[in-house]
């Protein structure tokens, strides 16, 4: 019932009396007030006047389970939804959870307490200053073919963050987005699988929003929503439009690079053109990169005019980072 009111006094922008509110709903002038308190203990600022009823002034600006659900446009992902105060890892709060849930189920997380990045590292969660969340996929797909999904994921994230402000999100292959020349999101993938076939995958994605700064060692990489575009952010409709992303992009290629999903990937690929270094064997590499092959992979040209193709997603990109 309370959520009913949200919606109703959402949907009125005006006042609307508390008679109308237990006509409607068919409940006591003690349960409308009840619902009313419990919705301005989750800081939704209500106005109540006498004789005039409940008017809503502002909504928090935090993560909720039926603000997502109102703006979800998904056939499966996000629809089984776990939506948390506080956790260690949206990926290993999933993780636990995994074989009891459907596929395209999301974790997401006002605040993670040890998010985890790649290659070991801390990935900086702090409460209500970004997107955390963590998709759960069961693709009937061998090991081999998972690669995709990564790099897939980061592209329908750009696409969603270019849906919602007025900055151009771009990708750093494989699957970091960015803007301009700063890192926005990151993503890190996770698997169970036997030998031939892919138990499940867990795609976990942080978002920068609200940041002003960053700490002094990623200061110069790291950039934040609300620092390249002046948009009011509604956290929860962005998240409803990048989970609609995923799931678009992911079902049209059947979580593989189709013809159509890597042409799209190419032209959001800030990396191609640009001169890049590598590790090959052990030594750093320089050349340029000329393509995304159909596995993903980038394919470089080398100054003797040689190609080569990088599989790990470490590189240094000129201009980037
Ligand atoms: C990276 O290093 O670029 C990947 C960062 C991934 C962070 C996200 S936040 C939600 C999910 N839960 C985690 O613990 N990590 C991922």
């Amino acid at each position: 019932m309370k959520e009913q009111i949200l919606q109703l006094l959402k949907t009125k922008k005006d006042f609307i009396s508390g008679q109308e509110l237990c006509e409607r709903f068919n409940v006591s002038r003690t349960a409308v007030w009840k619902a009313i308190n419990s919705l301005k203990n989750k800081g939704y600022e209500i106005e109540s006047v006498t004789n005039k009823g409940y008017r809503l002034v502002s909504s928090p600006d935090i993560i909720d389970q039926s603000e997502i659900n109102t703006c979800l446009e998904t056939d499966f992902i996000g629809r089984e939804l776990v939506v948390l105060d506080s956790v260690d890892s949206t990926n290993n709060y999933l993780k636990a959870i995994a074989h009891n849930c459907s596929n395209g189920t999301v974790v997401t997380a006002r605040e993670q307490t040890n998010g985890k990045g790649r290659l070991g590292r801390l990935w900086q969660s702090e409460k209500d200053s970004s997107l955390y969340f963590s998709l759960l996929l069961k693709p009937e797909i061998s090991p081999m073919e998972v690669s995709a999904i990564t790099p897939l994921c980061g592209l329908s994230v750009a696409k969603g963050l270019n849906e919602y402000f007025d900055f151009e999100a771009k990708i750093k292959w494989p699957n970091d987005v960015i803007i301009g020349s700063k890192k926005v999101c990151g993503i890190l993938t996770e698997m169970s699988c036997e030998f031939d076939k892919v138990d499940y995958i867990i795609v976990g994605i942080g978002i920068n929003l609200l940041q002003k700064s960053f700490p002094p060692e990623i200061a110069n990489k790291a950039t934040s929503c609300q620092t390249e575009s002046k948009i009011e952010i509604d956290k929860n409709k962005l998240l409803a439009i990048i989970l609609k992303n995923i799931e678009n992009i992911l079902i049209s290629g059947d979580y593989r690079f189709d013809k159509n999903n890597l042409e799209e990937y190419k032209e959001s690929c800030a990396t191609l053109g640009r001169e890049i270094i590598y590790k090959r064997n052990n030594s750093d590499v320089t050349a340029v990169a000329t393509d995304i092959n159909n596995e993903g992979e980038l394919i470089v040209t080398l100054k003797d005019g040689t190609n080569d193709t990088v599989f790990s997603g470490e590189v240094t990109v000129q201009g980037i980072y």
